[in-house]
Formats: structure tokens, sequence, C-alpha cells
């Protein structure tokens, strides 16, 4: 009698626990299920950034995409289909959106050995993970709770609509991270992934015609030559990145700064953003308003705080959840809802 009443008490408990936190997002949630699931997530994560480093920047770019737009659902993930033509990746905001098929290695990896187990969800979240360690050589770390699961809806409109664009005003961007309860230095610290990876041409066309109060002349001319090479070519969002050649025409005062290795995460954004050397108004933006610009100069000087609160600002966008009453499942194929057949 005792013991049932005991039992009870702790089944209440539990309840009352779970009701609390609804996401029921937790640590080791697979340890039981999929064991050894993040050595695979890993390893795979390792390999294509060897491959190709860039793949690193679109991992980290995917987390935020992913869990802006109906939270963390993979939503982002989901091919266009003749029953939904406009999927998230379609819309313009997504340009140049890549890494879905690391994405996909790891699903069939983890499919074969523990099917219908691990969300796509989770694999986003974790890959992210895994690239921002190993772009920033360990500094940037974190453990994320795992137990999402994978949305079946995802439109075009929704990405459009939740996602910043580069375009904005600080304003606005402070609004669209308010709006999912994320501060101004959240969007300050986040706006730091920006020391790698990529931006398309047209992504900042209009800071080719800035003043040199909102871009250093010499840098402005630099990408000039770079989106004249092409209809729409990517150039690297973080100068110490750009081909020697390029600099050394445009701009040979930063000569000294360029890396031998690409695509190193850290907080370089912030140095380059004082400087006025950035691609994407967006970046600029952050020097326009008092505390946004006190966050800049802070995380400029102190770049283990960056590698810390980077850390701790993934977590909190890994929980973002999806919208209430929301159906969920474990996809099979990361890029297609269950029951609908997929085409290679
Ligand atoms: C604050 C608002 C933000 C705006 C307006 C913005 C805008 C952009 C734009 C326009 C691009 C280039 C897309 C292209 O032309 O191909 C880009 C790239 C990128 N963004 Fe953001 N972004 C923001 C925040 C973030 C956040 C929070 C993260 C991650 C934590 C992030 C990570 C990245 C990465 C890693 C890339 C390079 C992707 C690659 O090389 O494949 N951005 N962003």
């Amino acid at each position: 009698m005792k013991v049932s009443v005991a039992a009870a008490a702790a089944a209440l408990l539990l309840l009352l626990l779970s009701a609390a936190d609804a996401s029921e997002l937790k640590l080791g949630y697979y340890a039981k299920t999929c064991r050894g699931w993040e050595n695979v997530v890993k390893d795979h994560v390792a390999k294509a950034v060897r491959a190709n480093r860039a793949s690193g920047a679109a991992l980290v770019r995917l987390i935020f995409h992913d869990c802006f737009v109906r939270g963390c659902d993979a939503s982002v993930l989901l091919d266009p289909t003749p029953a939904n033509p406009h999927t998230e990746k379609t819309a313009p905001i997504n340009i140049g959106l890549a890494a879905f098929e690391v994405i996909d290695d790891i699903k069939a990896a983890l499919e074969e050995r523990c099917p219908g187990t691990v969300s796509c969800s989770d694999i986003v979240v974790l890959a992210a993970r895994d690239a921002s360690s190993i772009l920033s050589n360990g500094h940037v770390h974190f453990d994320p709770p795992a137990g999402r699961l994978d949305g079946k809806v995802s439109r075009a409109a929704d990405a459009q609509r939740d996602l910043p664009d580069s375009t904005f005003t600080i304003a606005e961007l402070i609004r669209n991270f308010r709006s999912k309860n994320f501060t101004v230095e959240e969007l300050v610290i986040l706006s730091g992934a920006h020391a790698v990876g990529v931006g398309h041409c047209s992504s900042f066309r209009a800071r080719l015609t800035s003043p040199p109060s909102q871009i250093v002349p010499a840098y402005r001319n630099l990408l000039t030559g770079r989106c004249a090479e092409g209809p729409d070519p990517v150039v690297p969002n973080n100068v110490r990145d750009e081909d020697p050649r390029a600099v050394a025409a445009a701009f040979p005062s930063f000569l000294k700064k360029l890396r031998r290795s690409g695509d190193f995460l850290d907080n370089s954004y912030y140095h380059n953003n004082l400087a006025r050397i950035v691609t994407f108004n967006s970046d600029w933006q952050l020097l326009t308003e008092k505390e946004a610009l006190g966050h800049v100069k802070e995380y400029a000087e102190n770049g283990t705080l960056w590698d810390e609160d980077f850390s701790e600002a993934l977590v909190k966008l890994s929980k973002l959840p999806m919208p209430p009453r929301s159906k969920g499942e474990i996809r099979s194929h990361c890029r297609v809802v269950n029951g609908h057949h997929h085409h290679h």
C-alpha cells in the first residue's frame, strides 16, 4: 500500500515535471535507443568538413534557418513535391542553403544503426554543434538536449516571414529576434556566425554603393570586383578568407591579416565590423544602436566570452519549439514526410 502511494506520488511528480517542460528535450535522449548516435554524427560532419570546408558554415546556417521557422523541426529540409511545391527551402531568403546531403548521409547511417529512432531535427542540431566545434578548433562547444520531432508542414511563406533579411534596419532586426524571444545581445552574439561562410552578391548588392562611413572603400572595391566575376557569385563573408590576389589588388593594407586556413569561427566578425569591413547591411546595422554597438565592442575585445556566449545562444536556438499542437514524427528520409514516396 505504502509503495503504491509512493509510486503514485512519483508518477504525479513526473507528470507535473513533464507538463512544466512541454518540449521534453533532454540530454542523453537516445542513450538507450541509439547509443553512440553522437559519434555517428560527429564522424560524418568531420569527414564532410575535411572534404569541403564550406559544408561547415552551411551546417551552422542550417540550424538557424530551421529553428527560426516553426521551431527546430527539420521543416527546412523538406523538398518541394507536386502536392507542396513551395517548401521553405524554395524561399528566396533561403538562397544558398546547403549541406542537405550531409544530413542525408547521417540519417542513412543512423537508420541502419537504429531504424526509425533519431529525428532529422536532432541531426540538424547536433551537426551544427559539431560543425561549429570543428570550425572553431573546439572553442565553441556545447551539449544540446535531444528529443525533437520532425514537422510535417513546410511553407516558403513562413520562412520569408520569420527569417531576418540582410536589408533589415537595426529596428527590424531587433524586432525579428524579439519575436523569437531573443535579446539584442543574442542578436549580436549569433550574428558572429558570419565569421565563416559565403554570401551571394545579390545579398549585399546595395552595399556596393554605400558611403565610406558604412563600408571601407577599399573593401567595397574588392567586393565590386568580385561581384563582376559572374551573374551572382558568392564571396567569403570574412575578408580574411579572400583570395590573396584580389586583396593585393584592391585592399593591400589587409594582406597581413589573411589566413591560410579559411573559415575559422572566432570573434573576427566583430573586429571586421568595427573596421567597416563586413558584407551584409544587417551586420553593419549592429553599429547603429547603442546597446548592440556596446556588445559588438565587448565581443571584439573578448574572444573567449564570445565562444561561450555563442555556444549558449546556439543551445537556446536549438530549443525553439514547434507551434502548439503541431504533429511530429520521426522521418525515414529527411527530405520527405513519412507516407510519401521518395524520389531520387
Ligand atoms: C541577424 C540576422 C541575419 C541575417 C540578416 C543573415 C543573413 C545572411 C545572408 C544574406 C547570408 C548569405 C546567403 C547567400 O547569399 O548565400 C548569410 C549567410 C550565413 N549566415 Fe546569416 N544572417 C543572420 C543571422 C545568422 C545567424 C543567427 C546565423 C547562425 C547562428 C547565421 C549563419 C550564417 C552562416 C554560417 C552563413 C554562411 C553560410 C554558408 O556559407 O553556406 N546567420 N546570412
